[in-house]
């Protein structure tokens, strides 16, 4: 039968991990989905395919460009086209959200966009699904992986900002100009996000107040380790006497805090509430290959109705003599 046709619009860290990584599950997502995923296209600033050709030819749109321009116009043109898409696109959501779901709602298309924040950890659909009937009081978290590596490096090694900092461009966390990694606007961008889902308000990049890791010296991590403390970059948001109040900043943390202990690129979202007291997610926060599997996920959500029955598409045995761990590491 006929594939699934999906375009790529960018083939950078995310957008390359994502083509190395769909085909190899095709088998796969065609037996649960039974329609096979295909990249029908792909548009880089200097491959000669135009966006316009790559959403012709495409049932779902993959926009991994990133940022703002023609990142909107390009998914503002493959909605009105009726393609569902698949965004990695923070800075978008956070700037144009608001526009950008109208237009999904106008067209009865799907715009997913559980890789924009905390990568590969489902913080998205947690918040759209799980927990859409829950009152929220408060989202906090750790939700860039750049800063948090770079942090972890410096508390465990003593390795200096700098040599981190270039760590994380190599492995694939920072964003192509890190400015935004280092200076708190990028973990604000996925705090405006988890806002606007977990209070169901708009809430704009400018409404939230930033702050990065940039001007935190070798003291402040002496300091912290002298009492203890995890030295972390916190996004906050929570409600306040007149509204909600969303924020990014350093702060310090007591040893036993649920988000004191995530290290290196990986991120955690908690959500408080009074009647689900609390729960929080972690892993990997950043990554390409961590990254295209939220995005992967997008997709196959996008082929399938939702909460579809589970087929069984292997049949591996069941092993029943494996040997009790009594010490879990
Ligand atoms: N630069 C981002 C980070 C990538 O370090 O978290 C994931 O959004």
């Amino acid at each position: 039968g006929r594939a699934f046709r999906i375009g790529l619009l960018g083939h950078g860290t995310v957008g390359g991990a994502l083509a190395e990584l769909l085909p190899s599950r095709a088998d796969h997502i065609a037996a649960i989905t039974g329609i096979r995923p295909e990249i029908t296209g792909v548009h880089t600033r200097s491959n000669g395919t135009t966006a316009a050709e790559v959403i012709a030819g495409a049932d779902l749109v993959a926009e991994l460009i990133g940022g703002l321009e023609p990142a909107r116009t390009y998914v503002l043109e493959a909605m009105a086209a009726g393609k569902h898409v698949v965004t990695a696109n923070k800075q978008l959501l956070a700037h144009h959200g608001e526009e950008l779901w109208a237009a999904a709602r106008e067209h009865g298309v799907q715009l997913r966009f559980e890789a924009a924040v905390a990568g590969v950890v489902p913080v998205i659909r947690v918040l759209q699904e799980s927990l859409s009937g829950a009152h929220i009081d408060r989202v906090t978290g750790i939700v860039n992986g750049t800063t948090n590596f770079i942090l972890t490096r410096m508390a465990e090694t003593g390795a200096t900002y700098a040599d981190a900092l270039q760590e994380a461009q190599q492995l694939g966390y920072a964003e192509a100009d890190p400015t935004d990694d280092v200076n708190g606007k990028d973990a604000a961008a996925k705090m405006a996000i988890l806002a606007r889902l977990a209070f169901d308000t708009p809430v704009h990049i400018t409404d939230v107040a930033y702050e990065g890791i940039e001007h935190l010296t070798g003291d402040d991590m002496a300091y912290a380790k002298d009492l203890d403390l995890g030295l972390k970059l916190i996004g906050t948001a929570e409600r306040v006497e007149g509204g909600i109040a969303v924020r990014v900043h350093p702060a310090f943390l007591y040893r036993g805090h649920p988000l004191a202990s995530v290290n290196g690129p990986y991120n955690a979202v908690t959500v408080e509430s009074e009647a689900i007291t609390e729960i929080t997610m972690s892993g990997p926060g950043a990554g390409g290959p961590q990254t295209a599997s939220a995005v992967m996920g997008d997709i196959i959500s996008a082929m399938i109705p939702p909460a579809s029955t589970p087929e069984t598409t292997q049949s591996l045995a069941v092993v029943k003599d494996v040997e009790s761990a009594f010490y879990v590491h």
